[in-house]
């Protein structure tokens, strides 16, 4: 089972992830499997280093450059981790982020790539895996944003983006249910009852 929270920054995404993972590590109902949680960009070792340059605030690679470090972390997360992992059907895995990051900022708002390339990268990168169920963790106000180069960029390309990620949930050619969560109430604890009852609906 492959699970996927992607949103714009400052949605509180990752709390909520790692709240959800570990109600569910505790939780009778998932007693048979395990739960791994996991991130992009930088869950590997070699992850890790993309991931520094592309959140640099020094250096601000071309939109192609950018496009690509962020296919070669996914290249490293899916052969490394995603697909041994995911052989196993006892395991659940949470990513932090996955495609649909690529799809919004580099595809749909940085127009680096058109979409139908996007779908041949994505066949080539990882053989086509995609989530069982994506919640889309959305904020109207940010929760709290770091300072690398994303995270910077401004309310307005915030905004953007948070329409990008509107108009993916009604993407009909993204096949498996994509669920919005809003955080802008941060009622974090209605929110982790709420994920984990449309997990156990697909399991
Ligand atoms: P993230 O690790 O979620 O940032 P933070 O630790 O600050 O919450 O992601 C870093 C940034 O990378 C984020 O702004 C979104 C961007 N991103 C893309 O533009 N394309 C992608 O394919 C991915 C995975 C992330």
């Amino acid at each position: 089972m492959f699970i996927v929270f992607d949103g714009p920054d400052g949605s509180g995404k990752s709390t909520l992830l790692k709240k959800v993972a570990i109600e569910m590590q505790l939780d009778p109902f998932f007693e048979k499997y395990a739960v791994f949680t996991t991130k992009e960009p930088g869950s590997t070792n070699i992850g890790k280093e993309i991931r520094k340059i592309l959140l640099s605030v020094e250096e601000t690679p071309a939109g192609l450059t950018e496009f690509l470090l962020f296919l070669a972390d996914r290249a490293e997360h899916y052969q490394r981790f995603l697909k041994p992992a995911l052989k196993d059907e006892k395991n659940i895995v949470i990513s932090d982020r996955y495609w649909e990051s690529s799809i919004v900022y580099q595809c749909l708002e940085q127009k680096i790539i058109n979409f139908n390339d996007m779908l041949k990268m994505h066949k080539i990168v990882t053989n086509f895996l995609t989530p069982d169920l994506l919640f889309i963790i959305d904020s109207e106000i940010p929760h709290g944003l770091k300072n690398d180069r994303f995270d910077n960029l401004g309310q307005d390309f915030r905004e953007n983006i948070r329409k990008k990620y509107h108009s993916i949930l009604k993407m009909t050619n993204l096949k498996y249910p994509k669920i919005y969560i809003d955080t802008t109430e941060q009622n974090w604890d209605q929110y982790v009852k709420d994920i984990i009852r449309h997990i156990k609906e697909i399991i």
